[in-house]
């Protein structure tokens, strides 16, 4: 049997890993000059929490999970060959020593077992009213809660609240700045640039103020980290989508709207008038563009705080000298969005073109139960999608192998260990063959690992006191003793 990394997953290698930690290191580095610190979520999460976050209509939430429940090892398998007796003694024990959830619901399902179990045993009921007994256990067993719903975390906005509140972080001075790196899981149909386990690099500003400044702000060090990575050709997106006082009436008018062409449209967006109408403006389909274009727009539906917010965002953009398009299309997959929304496409992707997405969520820390003063704002970048989008630009990882050590005649190897810790000591990447090799095979093997340099550890050299160190793109060498070759290589490795 040979296994392979499951559908939509991938292996990332050297050297392109390489390319990774520098682009992950660039975001740290960059966030940090702005006050963001990091934090680590866990990656999975109760199902609840993203659903009541991102929304129960929403494709991530009622598509793409991964959901499993958190269920105790230890149950005997049930099966055949179980007896319903055991079975339920075993589940009265779990429960009791607190290894599925002792609650209501669950105690009311083991009585229930239990009384189906006494009509099975006892003798004085006819065998027809005893079978069917058992019929009426096994259906009611299907009710018991074995463990919390659980889900791979789909985005880290939703971790990142709970988090928040969890900590009373907003007891915390200021602004709470975070920002995130790893794993998310989402079961889309996989493509270049979309994945089911995909990477981001994303930060969150929760505090008490909900000023355009800091939308505008977030903007600012989302493209320094852009610049300091040398993407080219990003473009930036903007709209408002509203807020909880004037998005309803506009989502109502949208939707009578969307009714009068109902038979126009294709089944998804057919389906979305009723459930999420905002999201028929995502549509990509062809032949709804021209029905699309003409539905009103939000901007014209903006309540005077969320305009003039939307106003003041676009201000304190230019004065930063950052340049945008506006886009009323833009609503974003995720329900906990409010007023400010953002987009960011790159080039050299294909139909997955948004590098990164973002806005304002001020009502979320209240909905997942925090204080109703706290708002928020935030990003996440696609990873995979930046790196594709940087290859495409000929961005490239080197191996950063900086020195061969080859060596030759068994008593040189001592020496050649010494030299190959020395050396690594100085952070210089060594490559130590474990076994004599001969001398053409050893150069051979350092220039196709990509090493810059090759030392050579010869009889003639130890006696001398000497190494030979060639640089291997000119083959320029020459001969140093071991202090003046630690200094020559320190100065030439890799950065
Ligand atoms: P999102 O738009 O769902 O937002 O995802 C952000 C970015 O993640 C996308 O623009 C895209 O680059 C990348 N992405 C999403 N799904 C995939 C996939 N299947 N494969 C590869 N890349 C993907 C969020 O996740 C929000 N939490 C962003 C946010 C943070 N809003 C406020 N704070």
């Amino acid at each position: 049997m040979k296994f392979q990394a499951i559908k939509g997953v991938r292996d990332i290698l050297p050297p392109e890993s390489a390319l990774w930690n520098r682009v992950e290191q660039a975001a740290r580095d960059v966030f940090h000059t702005y006050g963001y610190g990091e934090i680590r979520l866990p990656i999975f999460e109760p199902t609840e929490l993203f659903a009541r976050s991102i929304g129960t209509e929403t494709d991530v939430v009622a598509k793409e999970m991964y959901t499993f429940e958190d269920k105790p090892g230890g149950l005997p398998p049930l099966g055949p060959y179980v007896p319903p007796e055991d079975y339920t003694a075993a589940l009265e024990h779990a429960m009791r020593s607190g290894q599925i959830p002792d609650m209501q619901s669950n105690r009311a399902v083991l009585d229930g077992l239990k009384g189906w179990l006494g009509i099975m045993k006892d003798e004085l009921v006819p065998q027809e009213q005893r079978s069917a007994a058992f019929g009426n256990w096994t259906a009611t067993l299907g009710h018991i809660v074995l463990g919390e719903q659980l889900s791979l975390r789909p985005e880290a906005t939703a971790s990142v609240v709970r988090a928040y509140i969890e900590h009373g972080m907003h007891t915390r001075p200021g602004n709470v700045k975070l920002h995130y790196i790893g794993p998310m899981f989402r079961r889309e149909r996989p493509q270049k640039g979309r994945y089911r386990q995909f990477y981001q690099i994303g930060a969150e500003l929760l505090g008490p103020s909900d000023h355009p400044a800091l939308d505008a702000e977030v903007i600012e060090m989302l493209l320094a980290f852009f610049a300091r990575v040398k993407l080219t050709g990003a473009k930036l997106y903007i709209n408002s989508i509203g807020d909880k006082n004037c998005r309803p009436a506009y989502v109502e008018r949208l939707r009578s709207e969307l009714q009068k062409v109902h038979e126009k449209l294709g089944a998804d967006s057919q389906r979305r008038i009723e459930t999420n109408s905002l999201r028929v403006l995502d549509s990509k389909l062809p032949e709804e563009q021209p029905i699309i274009d003409k539905l009103p727009h939000i901007a014209d539906h903006l309540c005077d705080a969320c305009r003039e917010h939307y106003a003041e965002l676009k201000r304190q953009l230019a004065l930063r000298n950052i340049e945008y398009e506006e886009n009323w299309r833009l609503v974003r997959g995720l329900d906990y969005y409010m007023r400010t929304t953002f987009e960011i496409t790159a080039p050299g992707l294909g139909s997955q073109n948004a590098v990164c997405g973002g806005g304002r969520y001020d009502g979320l820390v209240e909905l997942l139960g925090g204080p109703a003063a706290t708002k928020g704002i935030g990003f996440a970048i696609g990873t995979d999608r930046l790196m594709l989008s940087l290859e495409e630009a000929g961005a490239a990882a080197t191996c950063g192998l900086d020195v061969f050590v080859a060596w030759f005649g068994a008593a040189t190897y001592p020496a050649a260990a010494a030299l190959a810790r020395k050396l690594r000591e100085q952070d210089i990447s060594v490559e130590l063959p474990a076994q004599e090799m001969k001398f053409g095979k050893s150069l051979s093997l350092a220039d196709r690992l990509g090493a810059r340099f090759a030392v050579i550890v010869g009889e003639d050299e130890l006696a001398a006191g000497e190494f030979t160190v060639k640089r291997l793109a000119d083959a320029d060498q020459g001969k140093l003793a071991e202090a003046d070759l630690l200094e020559y290589l320190k100065k030439s490795r890799t950065a």
